[in-house]
């Protein structure tokens, strides 16, 4: 194995060097290792890539579907994207020109941000959020301002964005918005988008409006911030949520024509284009699988009303998650603020695998995230599991 000479230590990246690696993979990795241990840490739903998606990538490959794709995708895979977006949220996008199919909703990640952020541009990240986002934002040269929503139930007012915008000066750039919410479940509704989208127009920022989760909610609507504000909105998604397709690596990015030329410009220079056979089963999925996502969402539902009920007799608090797979619970009083401490406790005592909240960032401390995109045998065995060690302790 060869080692690195010791003429070249240190030389890596800096940026790259000073970011700390994910906590929640960390964490994840040391309670994976604990004999009967069940987790509920994981982003990754439980369920199967439906059959006639799959039917599509086999298809595509069996065709010799083999060579490059155009760089911004397969033209019948963007264009069902533009009919998917008009179809859900009655925004319009030329597929020719304001679409680019990324790899997963994280490389539409990357290439959004790498492309519009300079050194000392300012994001605001309402928090808690999913914990990529501030290192990305740190690689590119610019920093993510936290703005705690925990006092709102978990969502940015626009009072609150107001304030923070006043604070922080010159130098915002963008808000990050994720709805529904990883890690906090809770979906922002049409009047709240709308009186946001008042104040990132007023303050001429972009908004970067990740929708991953939108075909997971739970008896709400899903708007997207992009109907008041196309202009000056990105929008992120991507099929690893709504299809169960994580493994095949599909997101896309929307965005006006001028902005998404840079877009597709960093996307080239990251990946060329994405896998065929992934663009083919997507093209199925958008066209005729739109319904796919409404079996999960039943399953999904039930199970999140299932853990609901049971934390919440428990004595934990949380804010009602509407859609994605999250549930993000206070920690009961008698067991102080140290989020970290409880899951590791109730890892290795309990042995059930949670997610701290302060690796969410600010206003995650005292709460722990619990994924419920697991089986209903497994969640009914961590809510018993959970109380005998609650009650155990108090
Ligand atoms: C909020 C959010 N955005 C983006 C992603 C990345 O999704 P993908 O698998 O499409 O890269 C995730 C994955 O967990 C997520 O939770």
């Amino acid at each position: 194995m060869p080692e690195l000479s010791s003429d070249l230590y240190g030389t890596v990246s800096h940026k790259l060097a000073a970011l700390k690696p994910s906590g929640i993979r960390a964490f994840d990795k040391e309670v994976s290792k604990i004999p009967g241990i069940i987790k509920l840490t994981v982003g990754e739903p439980d369920m199967n890539t439906p059959e006639h998606v799959k039917q599509a990538a086999i298809k595509s490959i069996q065709d010799d579907d083999s060579h490059y794709a155009p760089q911004a995708g397969k033209p019948e895979l963007l264009q069902a994207i533009s009919a998917y977006l008009k179809k859900t949220r009655d925004v319009d996008y030329d597929p020719d020109s304001e679409v680019v199919v990324t790899v997963g909703a994280t490389e539409a990640l990357d290439a959004t941000l790498f492309s519009l952020l300079n050194t000392g541009d300012k994001v605001i990240v309402p928090t808690p959020a999913f914990a990529l986002y501030f290192p990305l934002i740190a690689m590119t040269g610019a920093t993510a301002v936290q703005v705690d929503t925990s006092a709102d139930n978990f969502v940015l007012t626009p009072q609150h964005l107001e304030e923070v915008i006043a604070k922080e000066g010159a130098g915002v750039k963008a808000v990050l918005l994720n709805y529904p919410s990883n890690p906090t479940g809770r979906e922002y509704p049409k009047e709240l988008l709308e009186s946001l989208a008042k104040v990132i127009e007023k303050h001429h920022l972009f908004v970067i409006a990740d929708e991953i989760y939108s075909d997971l909610v739970y008896g709400v609507d899903h708007y997207s911030i992009a109907s008041f504000i196309p202009e000056r909105t990105i929008l992120i998604s991507g099929l690893s949520k709504s299809h169960a397709m994580t493994g095949y690596r599909l997101g896309y990015v929307a965005g006006p024509a001028q902005i998404m030329k840079s877009i597709l410009k960093m996307h080239c220079y990251l990946v060329t284009t994405v896998t065929d056979s992934t663009q083919a089963a997507a093209t199925e999925a958008l066209t005729n699988g739109l319904d796919d996502p409404l079996t999960f969402r039943k399953s999904y539902r039930k199970r999140r009303d299932m853990v609901i009920d049971g934390l919440t007799k428990l004595g934990f608090d949380m804010a009602t998650p509407q859609g994605a797979f999250y549930i993000f619970a206070k920690i009961p009083q008698f067991f102080g603020n140290d989020d970290e401490k409880f899951a590791r406790d109730l890892a290795t005592k309990a042995k059930v695998g949670v997610t701290p909240g302060s690796a969410f960032g600010a206003g995650g401390e005292g709460y722990i995230r619990l994924s419920y995109a697991s089986s209903e045998e497994d969640i009914q065995e961590c809510l018993k599991r959970i109380g005998a060690f609650v009650k155990g302790l108090e």
